[in-house]
């Protein structure tokens, strides 16, 4: 009666409370230009946006897109204490009923900070029609760090609104607030925050886009990419010791042609530790249409000395203690043998090279791949180029439970073969990584009409690596 009594408990509570989507895993390290999980098992939503730190936590706000439009889909707050793992907090600002932001709308770019004399949250964004051609600074605030905030409409500049985008704030050490946008205007904010006081520099990059600014000692950088709409390019950065200028154009920070490590820039976050300041660069690897499951993050911490900034290499992962401020490079590397891990492929594909050299590449219908392993963490690395496609990947467990699901972009417009996927590390078990390609790419015309995107629909496996 009793084994009874406690089934049906059992089975009111599995119908009342039905489960959840699991915490995916732990990652350990910051990895670039692949899909993160956060905390429900989604793909990480925050494009164009920016971190604050507060209470001892980060807070991740960006954009929250869908797969089918560009349109205002609200903007997403997460929040972290390693920026590593990601737990969702909140639709920090949704989409509003009517106006600025209402349905049918842009809304891009959000930043969040917090005014030291009201003690409240601001958040800053760019408000547009879908053509991009109805552009204002807007604003909203709230009383607590994750909203929901309360959206107040155009930020106002001597009570006009200012009619500009991509928009970008920075926050001086005396807690006075700036608000940048595209080629290269920065203003000064009132004390509360709510209104604009002074232009402080005008047009000082005339085609320019996604402005931020970090200082160190006495050095302001401002840092911008060029405007190719979501493509990339070799963004660029100038230094002034007054926010007011003389700047001075410093050229680009990062190797030339490799488009700001295939990133667009929208954020530099100071992680001050006990040691050493880190100055993280964030960009955006977008990917349209599918802006939710195939954008990714590039974030690497720049090189800062004197006037000079630059990001010299790659880290597909790397580490930065967020008590000592101090950065540290993460080897990914393949420790499985061989018996452990069995690559199954369907269809046709290509294959060249042998060893670390191999890629595999197919744009088959039908065609699919499949590794079956023993290990708690798996990735693969892609040869990506400017006929790369999109694949769906997903990971199973040995009682074929899908764990983990997302899309992979293969698009790069210079090629290079780069880490695409990784999982965070999960209970160590059997599973299936498949990678179906999606016969689909990335593909968008910018707001003067002009075509970017990839050629083809290229799948490619690389290099596979497991942690045992
Ligand atoms: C650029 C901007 C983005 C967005 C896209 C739209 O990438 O930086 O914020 O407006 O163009 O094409």
């Amino acid at each position: 009666m009793k084994v009874f009594r406690l089934i049906s408990l059992l089975f009111i509570l599995a119908i009342a409370y039905p489960a959840r989507a699991q915490k995916p895993g732990v990652y350990n390290a910051i990895y670039s230009g692949t899909p993160w999980f956060d905390d429900r098992g989604n793909v990480v939503s925050a494009h164009g946006g920016g971190i604050i730190k507060d209470n001892g936590r980060y807070y991740f706000f960006g954009e929250k897109h869908t797969d089918t439009s560009n349109a205002f889909a609200g903007f997403n707050c997460y929040s972290s204490t390693d920026l590593y793992n990601w737990k969702f907090e909140s639709i920090a600002l949704p989409v509003q009923d009517t106006g600025k932001l209402g349905p049918n709308r842009v809304g891009e770019r959000v930043k969040v900070m917090k005014c030291p004399k009201t003690g409240e949250y601001v958040m800053y964004m760019h408000a547009d029609d879908m053509g991009y051609k109805d552009q204002y600074v807007s604003y909203a605030t709230s009383k607590t760090v994750t909203g929901p905030y309360t959206f107040k409409g155009m930020l106002p500049f001597n009570g006009k609104p200012i009619r500009k985008w991509d928009m970008g704030t920075f926050q001086d050490n005396d807690g006075s607030g700036y608000v940048l946008v595209h080629s290269g205007e920065i203003y000064r904010l009132s004390d509360d925050y709510k209104s604009v006081t002074e232009q402080v520099i005008k047009d000082m990059s005339p085609e320019c886009e996604s402005p931020a600014i970090f200082k160190k000692g006495g050095v302001y950088f401002w840092v911008a990419s060029h405007r190719t709409s979501w493509e990339r390019n070799d963004n660029f950065y100038l230094t002034a010791t007054s926010l007011k200028g003389p700047w001075t154009a410093r050229g680009i920070f990062a190797p030339a042609g490799t488009l700001t490590w295939n990133s667009q820039t929208t954020f530099v976050l100071p992680i001050a530790g006990a040691r050493d300041t880190t100055f993280m660069f964030m960009g955006d690897r977008w990917s349209y249409p599918l802006q939710a499951s195939a954008a990714s993050y590039v974030w690497q911490p720049f090189t800062v000395s004197g006037t000079t900034i630059f990001i010299p290499k790659f880290m597909d992962a790397w580490r930065v203690n967020t008590t000592t401020g101090a950065v540290s490079a993460v080897a990914i590397s393949n420790q499985t043998t061989e018996p452990k891990k069995t690559i199954t492929y369907k269809g046709q594909w290509q294959h060249t090279g042998t060893g670390d050299t191999a890629i595999n590449n197919t744009d088959a219908s039908g065609a699919a791949v499949s590794v079956k392993f023993i290990g708690k963490q798996v990735g693969f690395y892609s040869a990506t180029g400017p006929n790369g496609g999109y694949a769906k990947v997903t990971i199973q467990n040995s009682a074929g439970k899908t764990m983990l699901s997302s899309v992979v972009d293969m698009y790069s417009n210079y090629p290079v073969t780069a880490l695409r996927f990784i999982s965070p590390e999960m209970t160590k078990g059997s599973y299936i990584l498949t990678l179906t390609p999606l016969g689909e790419h990335s593909k968008w015309s910018d707001k003067r009409k002009a075509d970017y995107g990839s050629k083809g629909n290229v799948v490619s496996l690389a290099k596979v690596v497991v942690t045992p």
